[in-house]
């Protein structure tokens, strides 16, 4: 998978506690599949910045750029003013500014596509020993490329506009915004105030097909959908530009299980598939998220969802699954939702 040629060139950044273990698994579900990648490492994040004082420096967000995609791990944010966040600075940099997170476990089919580059996360920010402020940005621009991508993505689908602009003034650009290109689009729409989308999510995920939401109500639903759905370790997610892309679980680092070999993988082995899927190589896409379904029927479970494996039995199983789906095998077992 590493040699050059006419391969796409993909950066590839493990990142920290459960990051390396999660990207290992999705890399031997890769190469089982056969993908042609140029994989290029980056070295990102709090482990990097413990060793040598720097979390990122410039070049390794221009070898990003260069790179057709990035497929990420996860990183740790420690809670330290001193400290900028690697992923909002990846987030900016690069503009990926359409986060997609699809939840399709449990009986939920759910698309939430989450504003990424501004709201609550602008970094805009003054912080002090009694006073401490986050300014929250909503712009005319930004709100129009998330609901145009939302709308693009609808496909039939009735879209949720997500807000809270009874109480934050600042949503009634977002909404307004979003209403007018649903409403240009021909995408059927309505809206709900974030606390009500919560508490439906709840008492009834199937009744939401795909969600528009901005920065922070969109990264807390999905945390939400990913509970619904069975386990944060499931979930999957795509970050994109109008050039780039970087697809990650949508977990953290899980300090708390690191180095056990028991984090659920299938989040990150979803990533890789999404990123196959924008690559145009759906096929590999589609057998690699036919075989994460058969393993988990199967009973490839890591404690996350009540089982007993570990994170590379269950990358074994998928990758085994794979090979198996690849040369003609299988059958049809293994399609639609665990
Ligand atoms: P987290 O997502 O790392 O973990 C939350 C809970 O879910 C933990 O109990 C963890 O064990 C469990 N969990 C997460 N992924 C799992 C997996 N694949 N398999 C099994 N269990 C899993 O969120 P937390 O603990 O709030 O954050 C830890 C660190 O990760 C922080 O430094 C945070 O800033 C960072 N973070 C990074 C993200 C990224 O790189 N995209 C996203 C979210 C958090
Ligand atoms: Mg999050």
């Amino acid at each position: 998978m590493s040699e050059g040629g006419a391969r796409p060139r993909i950066a590839l950044v493990k990142g920290d506690g459960i990051g390396p273990e999660v990207i290992e698994s999705a890399l031997a579900v890769l190469e089982a599949a056969g993908a042609e990648l140029d994989l290029v490492p980056v070295e990102v994040g709090y482990g990097r910045w413990k060793r040598t004082g720097l979390a990122m420096a410039p070049e390794d967000l221009e070898a990003m750029g260069e790179c057709r995609g990035v497929l990420f791990g996860a990183i740790t944010t420690p809670s330290d003013p001193s400290y900028r966040s690697v992923l909002l600075a990846i987030r900016k940099g690069l503009d990926l500014y359409a986060n997609i997170r699809p939840f399709q476990d449990a009986g939920m089919d759910l698309l939430i596509v989450r504003e990424n580059t501004e709201g609550l996360y602008s970094g805009v920010e003054e912080i002090g020993a009694d006073r401490s402020t986050t300014l929250r940005v909503i712009t005319r621009m930004g709100s129009k490329r998330i609901a145009e991508a939302a709308c693009r993505l609808a496909k039939g689908r009735k879209l949720t506009i997500v807000h809270k602009s009874n109480v934050l003034k600042s949503d009634i650009l977002f909404l307004r915004t979003c209403r007018e290109v649903a409403g240009a689009a021909g995408v059927e729409h309505e809206d709900m105030l974030v606390d009500a989308a919560a508490y439906n999510m709840v008492k009834d995920p199937r009744r939401f097909k795909i969600m528009v939401a901005t920065n922070l109500f969109g990264d807390i639903l999905s945390d939400l959908a990913a509970g619904v759905s069975g386990s944060l370790g499931l979930c999957a997610s795509a970050n994109f530009g109008d050039s780039h892309a970087l697809f990650e679980p949508i977990h953290g680092s899980a300090p708390d299980i690191a180095g056990r070999g028991i984090a659920n993988p299938v989040g990150a082995i979803r990533s890789a598939a999404m990123m196959l899927d924008w690559l145009g190589d759906d096929e590999r896409a589609r057998t690699i998220d036919e075989a994460v379904i058969w393993a988990l029927r199967r009973g490839y479970r890591t404690p996350d969802l009540g089982g007993r494996c570990g994170t590379a039995d269950v990358a074994a199983a998928v990758a085994g699954r794979v090979e198996e789906l690849a040369s003609g095998g299988g059958g049809s077992e293994g399609k639609g939702a665990i």
